[in-house]
């Protein structure tokens, strides 16, 4: 007994080390690369508001030119905006594209290489979430999620890819989810288009090593936004955090200059995708006895179109 003690020691001590050195050549290869963004061509999905505006932000201070696409128009222009207000020498331009429409996400793939000649950046980010019983869900609402959460980034990567590897170079960003990772009950569908998600960046990344091309999954937990306006008090009470859509744009940002395969961002949720993985009895049972009895019914109130 007494051995063991001593050995827990060293042992914490080499723990705690490692994690140190490893966050100081975090902090000086994310400080080596100032500048990384400037002057590149960035296309963001969904970039009207929650998370697709914090990154619009994000990457507008970092000096880079902008491609801005979701459906609102209005939303769109005052995003870029404020993107020229945070650096005023950039490009924002304002792309109005439903990512289900096939010749809309042809247009925004030609709009940005006309206007800007290059697409450095594919940010995959537009997404909605239905909730409630699968059972009562119904097929125009299944088809809808996995139409804009999955076939749509897959088609719009496709249309993308091209001019990169033609470049030699390029990053594909795909706003996953930690629900790829680990499906929360009433949100079936949603976490099915996550998990499809996560293995299309998986197996894209793969086929792709040694062209330039590198492929990010992001997967973040709970974030303040229209997907969770529903269900936020309701996660607060189950100990869940929620994240600052800025927290997320930051993280993306930095996993893509240290050339991440893959971001989980969120404590608790990314804990949770572990525990599916290795102990889904313990998983299961967590979702038995933790939620409160109107989780299904706030869950159905929880739509995003
Ligand atoms: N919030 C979270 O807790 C959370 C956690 C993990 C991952 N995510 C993911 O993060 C991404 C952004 O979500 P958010 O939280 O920022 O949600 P949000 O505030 O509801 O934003 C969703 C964005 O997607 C756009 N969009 C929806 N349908 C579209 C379509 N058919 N064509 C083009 N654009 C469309 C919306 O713009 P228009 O309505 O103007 O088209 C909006 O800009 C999503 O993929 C979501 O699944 C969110």
């Amino acid at each position: 007994m007494k051995q063991r003690n001593s050995l827990l020691l060293p042992l914490a001590g080499i723990g705690l080390g490692g994690w140190a050195l490893s966050r100081l050549i975090r902090h000086l290869r994310l400080g080596a690369a100032q500048g990384y963004f400037e002057g590149k061509v960035v296309v963001i999905t969904g970039a009207s508001r929650g998370i697709g505006r914090a990154l619009a932000h994000a990457f507008a201070a970092q000096g880079a030119n902008l491609v801005l696409a979701a459906r609102n128009e209005r939303q769109l222009l005052d995003v870029a905006a404020e993107c020229e207000a945070i650096t005023p020498s950039i490009r924002a331009l304002v792309v109005p594209t439903d990512v289900t429409v096939e010749a809309q996400l042809e247009n925004l793939v030609n709009t940005a290489l006309e206007r800007l000649g290059r697409i450095d950046i594919l940010v995959n980010n537009a997404g909605i979430i239905q909730g409630g019983e699968f059972v009562a869900l119904g097929r125009e609402s299944v088809r809808k999620q996995v139409e804009v959460n999955l076939l749509a980034v897959m088609r719009l990567t496709q249309l993308a890819l091209p001019a990169m590897l033609s470049q030699g170079e390029g990053h594909i960003v795909n706003m996953a989810s930690a629900a790829g990772r680990h499906t929360v009950p009433y949100f079936v569908t949603y976490g099915t288009t996550k998990h499809g998600l996560i293995g299309f960046s998986e197996g894209l990344r793969r086929e792709l090593a040694g062209t330039g091309v590198r492929v990010l999954s992001v997967n973040p937990g709970f974030t303040e936004s229209d997907v969770v306006a529903a269900i936020r008090d309701t996660l607060r009470r189950m100990g869940f955090k929620i994240l600052s859509p800025e927290y997320v744009a930051r993280r993306t940002l930095e996993a893509i200059i240290l050339q991440q395969p893959e971001v989980n961002i969120g404590l608790l949720e990314t804990v949770g995708g572990w525990g599916s993985a290795l102990f889904p009895r313990i998983t299961d049972l967590f979702w038995r006895i933790v939620p409160p009895p109107d989780f299904a019914e706030k869950a159905a109130q929880q739509r995003t179109e």
